[in-house]
């Protein structure tokens, strides 16, 4: 058949202005005609000189809708002079698998079907985020272009009868108004796999989970969340490292993840918390929809926070072989997120960067070789292996350092916060409040804490009194590029080390969800290990009041505590 490009009209649609990770939006937006039509093409303009000839991977987390996305993504392409498409089979890719076809594969880019966390099916969200050449996320200046084309288009170049079966592995060909157009359909799982095997010594790990005569089989329990990794964590644990079939849970993808949110914490994960409390498994972990968050739990449940994890993990990176290799650079981790990585940086005398969230600002440090590790209180870890945090990587990460230390997961924790004192660390999630009374509510605080004499006020909270060292609306200067970030979240700082941040979510499709950080730092031994609910209670309370966060929204308790 002869395939030919056509131009089709268009108008531009509001709001298609990506976020922290990408445009997301409900499903039921993107299937408006045009609107993903008019995304799809806005990103590839905004390639410019480099679209003709490109190749680009495409993929994502099997969302209902993503196999629709893939086909419109093959048509524009051709309809644009890509030269070639990677694409996942089925359109699957993991986001951390995409980020790595894109840099072992040296391509020009990727466009990766996900929301993430956010919940999947016809009446929920779909995404779609733009990979550059190294694999991350667009940095804000090339978000903003495809904003801004998004808003002029008025056409976009299509080839309507180019039907591409992608559910087949292998290199499909086709002529477009007599220039050649591929398809290359690949394995979702493959490169990844040899991506983990050259990281960590998969030997020890298979070790650790026979046991042997010494030691008891180490019992691993992965929940997939009916998200994109059930297929990598099988591969992975069960075919390469001898985990028992028995112990992956929801390992089958299904496009509306089982009606429930993909997102591994403790309130979403809690038939993961549920079936590790009763004390058969050593670790359990959960991954979110796409793949690159991470919750690990020990036995019985012991919480490790994504804060603590990125600490302790900084502090034994180098019983992995990749680390042992390449030497361990400077760590870096998210403004929210809990300073515990600040004290292992300075024992081990690392840089330390402290970035907006979103781990599209890590991209620039890691490719400029400052950092080797990083990680936010999202449940996000990873390290420069690619640029997207890594959910299946970071459970490696730990299986390595239990096997190495030969100790459980709680005695690792605990032996860390011993070594280096404790930053008690919570977050309280309020979703999908009153946009213009949340926007309200963080001006009305910013003026407060920003106001002449609010650094060095006492506040006195139960049982405990905090001084304010200061206060601000946090901003980032890239040291690589020199941009700067700008109204990044409000932060009060103590005297103590405690710390207090409200931010508004960047990754929601509706409403306003408020996110209240609170952190405390304890070096005394006597009351390191008491429930973080317990110590952080004044700081919360005090947070509370400051903000006056119940007269704005109404709620007496957040949607999700972490
Ligand atoms: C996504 C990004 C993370 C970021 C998170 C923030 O998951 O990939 O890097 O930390 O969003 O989400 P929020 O809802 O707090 O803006
Ligand atoms: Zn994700």
């Amino acid at each position: 058949m002869v395939l030919q490009v056509t131009e089709d009209q268009t108008k531009a649609f509001e709001g298609q202005k990506p976020s922290t990770s990408g445009l997301r939006k409900a499903v039921k937006v993107f299937q408006q005609p045009g609107y993903t039509e008019n995304f799809v093409q806005s990103i590839l303009t905004a390639l410019g000189p480099r679209l003709a000839g490109s190749t680009l991977a495409v993929g994502g987390d099997g969302r209902f809708f993503c196999t629709e996305a893939v086909d419109i993504i093959i048509k524009i392409a051709a309809g644009n002079g890509v030269a070639k498409l990677l694409v996942g089979q089925n359109g699957i890719l993991s986001t951390p698998s995409a980020s790595n076809v894109i840099r072992k594969y040296k391509l020009t880019g990727g466009i990766l079907l996900t929301a993430s966390h956010n919940p999947g099916g016809p009446d929920n969200d779909f995404g779609i985020k733009f990979n550059t050449s190294n694999g991350g996320p667009a940095p804000d200046a090339v978000t903003n272009e495809i904003y801004d084309l998004s808003r002029t288009i008025t056409k976009y170049k299509i080839v309507k009868d180019l039907n591409c079966n992608i559910s087949e592995i292998g290199l499909k060909k086709f002529q477009v108004d007599g220039k050649s157009f591929e398809v290359e359909v690949i394995d979702p799982v493959a490169d990844y796999v040899t991506l983990m095997k050259e990281i960590f010594d998969f030997d020890s790990m298979k070790k650790l989970i026979k046991g042997d005569a010494k030691r008891p089989p180490f019992q691993v329990l992965i929940n997939s969340m009916h998200g994109v990794t059930g297929p990598y964590a099988e591969e992975i644990f069960v075919k390469e490292l001898g985990a028992s079939q028995e112990n992956m849970v929801k390992t089958n993808i299904l496009p509306d993840f089982g009606g429930h949110h993909p997102d591994p914490n403790l309130t979403y994960a809690a038939d993961l918390v549920e079936s590790i409390a009763k004390g058969e498994y050593d670790i359990g972990a959960a991954f979110d929809g796409d793949g690159d968050r991470n919750m690990v739990l020990g036995k019985k449940a012991f919480f490790v926070t994504p804060s603590d994890s990125l600490a302790v993990l900084a502090a034994n990176l180098d019983c992995i072989p990749y680390f042992k290799k390449r030497g361990v650079h400077g760590f870096a981790r998210s403004m929210p997120t809990g300073a515990a990585v600040d004290r292992v940086a300075a024992d081990k005398k690392k840089e330390i960067f402290e970035t907006p969230t979103g781990w599209k600002y890590f991209g620039n440090l890691m490719d400029a070789g400052r950092i080797s590790l990083c990680g936010e209180e999202s449940f996000g870890t990873g390290s420069d292996h690619i640029r997207e945090k890594d959910g299946i990587w970071a459970v490696l990460a730990w299986l390595s350092v239990v096997a190495h230390l030969g100790k459980s997961v709680e005695s690792i924790v605990k032996e860390h916060w011993s070594k280096y004192g404790r930053n008690f660390f919570t977050r309280y999630d309020y979703e999908n409040c009153d946009a213009d009374q949340s926007n309200k509510m963080m001006i009305e605080l910013e003026n407060k804490v920003t106001a002449p004499g609010f650094a060095g006020q006492t506040f006195k909270s139960g049982s405990k009194t905090y001084t304010v060292q200061a206060a601000d609306n946090f901003e980032y200067l890239d040291p690589i590029d020199g941009s700067v970030a700008k109204n990044q979240g409000i932060r009060i700082m103590f005297t103590d080390g405690s710390r207090l941040i409200f931010r508004l979510s960047g990754t929601g499709s509706s409403g306003a969800t408020i996110r209240l950080y609170a952190e405390s730092y304890e070096s005394d031994k006597k009351v390191i290990e008491n429930p973080a609910s317990e110590m952080l209670q004044p700081i919360v309370q005090l947070a509370l009041e400051l903000s006056q966060l119940q007269k704005y929204t109404g709620r007496d308790k957040p949607t999700v505590i972490t």
